[in-house]
């Protein structure tokens, strides 16, 4: 168990923060999606951000797997470390499923999903596959819930910082030390 994150840890890290900010983002701009509704640039950058997030984090998943990091939190505080590590673990689920979710309800609505709108790839459901459309609404919630989870992890670590004043922060910055 290594007791600081790698260069690449970090750099993952906060390239994939940044997708997942302008993603839901790009969500807020992005109709409802309907059965037989045309594509449009601003649903292509959905399904793109979204499969490059999936495919950065599993990248993120080896890179982890291969170089264990330990939690920081303040000694005596063990409540807090379970929740810390849960919350980690639960970004790796959910960005790791829920993409599939929605990708699974772009084919039930017999949308095309293709990264950068050009490498196309295949559906996953038929189209007016009625689980497609189920898979759907729990990708929605599931990704309601991950913003919510974002706020909860970022209040912490900036809590860490102003409040305790202790290193949790700096630990996932650039070390410029050397
Ligand atoms: C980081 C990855 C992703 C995030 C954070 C995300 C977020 C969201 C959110 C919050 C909604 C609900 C919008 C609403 O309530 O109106 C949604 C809907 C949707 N997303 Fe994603 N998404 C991601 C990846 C993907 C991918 C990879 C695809 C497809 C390849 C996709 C396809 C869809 C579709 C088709 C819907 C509409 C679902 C329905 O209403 O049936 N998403 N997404
Ligand atoms: C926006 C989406 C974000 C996701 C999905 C995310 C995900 C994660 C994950 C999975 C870890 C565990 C370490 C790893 O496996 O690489 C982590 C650690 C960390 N994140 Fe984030 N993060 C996000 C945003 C933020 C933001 C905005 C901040 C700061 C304001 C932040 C600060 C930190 C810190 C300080 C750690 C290290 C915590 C420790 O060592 O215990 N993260 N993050």
């Amino acid at each position: 168990m290594h007791a600081a994150y790698s260069v690449n840890a970090k750099r993952l890290h906060w390239l994939i923060a940044l997708l997942i900010v302008a993603q839901f983002l790009v969500t807020l701009l992005m109709p409802d999606i309907k059965e037989g509704m045309s594509m449009e640039p601003v649903i292509t950058l959905h399904f793109t951000l979204g499969l490059l997030v999936l495919l950065l984090m599993a990248v993120r998943l080896v890179v982890r797997l291969r170089n264990p990091v330990e939690a920081a939190t303040t000694p005596g505080k063990p409540l807090e470390r379970v929740l810390a590590v849960g919350v980690h673990r639960l970004f790796y689920a959910i960005l790791l499923t829920s993409p599939f979710l929605g990708w699974i309800a772009a084919s039930a609505h017999g949308l095309p999903v293709a990264l950068f709108g050009i490498v196309e790839l295949p559906a996953l459901a038929a189209d007016h596959a009625e689980w497609g459309h189920q898979a759907g609404d729990v990708h929605g919630l599931v990704m309601w819930t991950l913003l919510g989870l974002i706020a909860l992890h970022a209040g912490a670590a900036l809590f860490h910082h102003l409040v305790r004043r202790d290193d949790t922060l700096r630990r996932m910055l650039p070390d410029r030390s050397r």
